[in-house]
């Protein structure tokens, strides 16, 4: 894994003509946010060395370098799911990878399925806190060079950056909404009553990705923002599908980018 995670980090110092300080990973149907940053070095996947390569629709497998309201950024167009067959140390190297190029904060965004009453299509979600039911990546022996053995989770998402969310949506009239996301294994869609018993543990949006690289975000001491694009709802009589899931989140994607970028020249 380490070895991995070295000739990944020399090609990006080789082929980058910058260090990036902050990274981020785009989730399904919110690779527009790409659109907005500027001075791109783009690289494919395919390209990179001991690089994991991305098999799902909608992700289009691409680490895109450039600014942002001034800042220099890392993004991920796709990521790595486990369910797609990787484990959670595969799916999160671009995150130690990133960790090792200098970046402290981490930009995480997701589709999910609503599981709170009060949440509708197309809503925004921040993430506050999350539940992983999802292997931990951090199972193994402790990569010392990033992190301690037994991290905290107890502000996995940093509280100053959900506090400059709160304050943009109030100056731009941008709704949010504000809740726990439990990343589950997939590929299979919740049941009914799963969907009901995720919210009834605690949870208001669900979705196959994000804690794991969080997870090791906060492993290796990044400051963590992360929102849900809420897709499709778990309570709706009505079945989910992965078009509508792939549809709502390219509309949603428009906020998303929005906020990101406010809170990125706040920074
Ligand atoms: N369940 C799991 N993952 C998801 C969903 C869902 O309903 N919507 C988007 N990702």
């Amino acid at each position: 894994m380490l070895k991995r995670i070295t000739n990944i980090e020399s090609f990006i110092r080789s082929n980058v003509p910058f260090v990036p300080e902050i990274g981020i990973i785009l989730g399904t149907g919110l690779g527009g946010f790409a659109d907005i940053i500027e001075n791109k070095t783009e690289i494919d996947y395919s390209d990179i060395p001991d690089f994991p390569v991305s098999t799902v629709e909608g992700h289009a497998g691409k680490l895109i370098f450039g600014t942002i309201s001034g800042k220099k950024v890392i993004a991920m167009k796709g990521r790595f799911h486990y369910y797609e067959g990787y484990s959670t140390q595969e799916v999160t190297i671009p995150v130690r990878v990133m960790s090792r190029l200098g970046v402290k904060y981490l930009f995480v965004s997701n589709a999910a399925g609503g599981v709170n009453p009060g949440f509708n299509v197309g809503d925004l979600m921040v993430i506050t806190d999350h539940i992983n039911l999802i292997p931990n990546p951090l199972i193994g022996k402790n990569l010392d060079e990033f992190g301690v053995r037994f991290p905290s989770m107890n502000e996995a998402y940093d509280k100053e950056l959900v506090l400059k969310a709160d304050n943009i949506s109030e100056g731009f009239g941008l709704k949010l909404r504000y809740g726990c996301y439990v990343g589950t294994t997939g590929p299979s869609l919740e049941t009914p009553k799963e969907y009901r018993y995720f919210n009834a543990i605690g949870a208001d949006a669900v979705g196959m990705s994000t804690t794991p690289e969080v997870i090791v975000a906060v492993h290796c001491g990044m400051k963590v923002f992360g929102t849900s694009v809420i897709t499709n709802s778990g309570l709706s009589d009505q079945p989910s599908t992965h078009e509508e899931i792939q549809g709502e989140g390219a509309k949603a994607q428009k906020k998303m980018i929005k906020l990101f970028s406010e809170i990125l020249q706040r920074i």
